[in-house]
């Protein structure tokens, strides 16, 4: 009896004993978890972008929402909603022959892919590079295939990449491609990847060049993966500065030139088109007066010739006093004289510019 009763009050202290350790690990746990979410200054960025993530892929119907990891939803606050996205292909002007061949080369056999199953040889390619000088169109061009490709497009910002604590930034590269793997068909677009994969320098911290490496080991995983329909697309002004293996990632390359004059006239007409513009206005004149202009030129050219007429219009109010006309009916359209003075007055700042006046 004795024994029984010695027996039964060690069983009731060593379950005490055992429940009173269990609630002070999980107090210590929870402590020392939020004390680390504390600490770590990314915890807010990463729950917002979580937040994000979820509304997109509610957005996008898509089912993989909750099987994604944290890092995958952070890549996927990067994903665009086609419906969100104004450019289309009749928003570029010039163009034609490069989106017809992207459409025929890398949109296409993502969309049918049925038809391109028989050969290896029409397979799309893991990477497509748009280069050329600023302002005539890469970016323009990418938002414009992430609105008309109809397959699913991650405008990746490298900066959270590269912003995070040491062993995050591998993690999220590699979520990129787990995560883009996951939704397929997927374009990965990297704007100005030169920046962010130029040429490996020496200087790079340990940590960024551990986490290009494994951005490279990923995109090999893909290239080698002849079923997996995941491309990286790129721009950059600058091409020289990509590092030799980067281009050799990207077989299908695109150049975006200066527009000639053929093109200057259709980007003429598709911007002055929208506009209220006088009959004395020659286009072929203009494109002509434009050598050497990118077609960010023209806009802002055409933008500039567009103001003359609200400051003219502003200068008669203020001496007529209050108007009371509708204001479309009082603002003249855009007339040739204003167009000429925006071009003259352009390429004085392109010359004072290109000659390194200020430096
Ligand atoms: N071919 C074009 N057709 C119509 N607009 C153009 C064209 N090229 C450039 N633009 C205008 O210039 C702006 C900048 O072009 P963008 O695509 O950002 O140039 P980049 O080649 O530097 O990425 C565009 O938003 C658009 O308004
Ligand atoms: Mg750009």
């Amino acid at each position: 009896m004795g024994i029984f009763g010695d027996n039964s009050i060690n069983k009731t202290e060593v379950i005490g004993v055992v429940v009173r350790l269990t609630i002070l690990s999980a107090i210590s746990f929870f402590s020392l978890k939020w004390v680390l979410n504390q600490i770590d200054p990314t915890v807010n960025q990463k729950k917002k972008a979580i937040e994000k993530a979820n509304k997109i892929c509610k957005r996008l119907g898509l089912t993989v929402g909750k099987q994604l990891t944290d890092y995958e939803m952070v890549i996927a606050s990067h994903l665009v909603d086609p419906s969100d996205i104004s450019v289309s292909w009749r928003d570029i002007a010039g163009l034609e022959d490069v989106i017809q061949e992207l459409q025929d080369t890398v949109i296409l056999p993502i969309q049918r892919k049925e038809l391109f199953s028989d050969s290896q040889l029409t397979q799309p390619p893991k990477g497509v590079l748009l280069y050329g000088p600023p302002g005539c169109g890469k970016t323009l061009i990418a938002k414009a295939t992430a609105k008309e490709a109809g397959t699913r497009f991650i405008n990746l910002d490298v900066s959270i990449l590269t912003d995070k604590w040491y062993g995050e930034s591998q993690k999220l590269a590699a979520a990129v491609f787990t995560l883009a793997v996951k939704i397929q068909p997927c374009i990965v677009f990297i704007d100005e990847i030169d920046a962010f994969l130029r040429m490996r320098a020496a200087q790079d911290h340990e940590a960024t060049a551990m986490m290009k490496a494994q951005f490279m080991s990923f995109w090999d995983g893909l290239i080698t993966d002849q079923v997996c329909t995941v491309i990286v697309m790129g721009a950059t002004n600058r091409p020289l500065d990509l590092d030799k293996a980067i281009l050799r990632r990207m077989p299908s390359r695109f150049n975006i030139g200066l527009p000639d004059q053929a093109q200057r006239l259709k980007i003429l007409k598709l911007i002055l088109g929208r506009e209220p513009v006088a009959n004395d206005v020659d286009y072929d004149e203009l494109a002509s007066e434009t050598v050497g202009f990118s077609g960010s030129d023209i806009k802002e050219l055409c933008r500039n010739a567009s103001l003359y007429r609200v400051r003219d219009f502003n200068r008669t109010a203020s001496l007529k006093g209050p108007v009371e006309d509708e204001f479309q009916d009082a603002l003249r359209p855009i007339t040739m004289e204003d167009l000429t003075a925006s071009i003259n007055k352009f390429k004085e700042s392109k010359f004072f510019c290109a000659a390194g006046f200020y430096g």
